[in-house]
């Protein structure tokens, strides 16, 4: 399947996918990488690879409606049949997400349906928690609501803080990333709508 990734910043987990689509024997090749920020480090990591990049600032389109339509017609330039959001920081609207239905998915630092939106690894900290982890899920129009497919889990340490939290759980998303896509690239598991 060709697959799309969408970022914003230093696309980690855009270079697990890209690693892990290195094997011969993976579903998915990652055709092209779309960041909203002209100044995402995962830009120039996935050019050094060869692959298509483009960026786009919302701040330069109209509405958020445009921007987005100009988004799905790069995707669909580079005639991308998946799309991955790997540190996406943009809140997608509903005619975006329902165009890819079934055909997204997203990373999240939580053990989901625990912590949706923001600042996962100091908030889980804050109650306590002695485990966390993160989540491969379905997009859908709710931030974060979406179907998982894949968790880890990590143990929460004692003196930790969300840097070591973050890095521990980092671990585990560049695992269960590329996993939770081939999954969805062999049909393994599909958004019921
Ligand atoms: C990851 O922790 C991801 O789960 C979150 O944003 C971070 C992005 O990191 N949504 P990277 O850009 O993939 O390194």
């Amino acid at each position: 399947k060709r697959v799309a990734v969408l970022i914003s910043g230093r696309g980690s987990n855009m270079s697990a996918l890209i690693e892990a689509a290195k094997a011969p024997d993976y579903p998915a090749e990652i055709v092209g990488v779309l960041s909203n920020k002209a100044a995402a480090g995962g830009l120039a990591v996935a050019q050094a690879e060869g692959i298509a990049t483009a960026s786009l600032a919302q701040s330069r389109f109209p509405s958020r409606e445009m921007f987005e339509d100009t988004m799905t017609q790069v995707l669909e330039s580079w005639e991308a049949e998946i799309v991955c959001l790997a540190g996406f920081m943009r809140i997608l609207g509903e005619d975006f997400v329902n165009h890819w239905a079934g055909r997204m998915i997203n990373i999240h630092p939580s053990l989901l349906p625990a912590y949706r939106g923001l600042d996962t690894h100091a908030r889980a900290l804050a109650d306590g928690a002695t485990v966390h982890g993160c989540s491969v899920h379905f997009v859908t129009p709710g931030l974060d609501e979406g179907p998982v497919i894949l968790q880890a889990q990590v143990p929460v340490l004692a003196g930790d803080t969300p840097e070591t939290l973050s890095a521990r759980v980092l671990v585990e998303e560049h695992r269960i990333y590329p996993q939770a896509l081939a999954m969805l690239c062999r049909g393994e598991v599909s958004l019921l709508v």
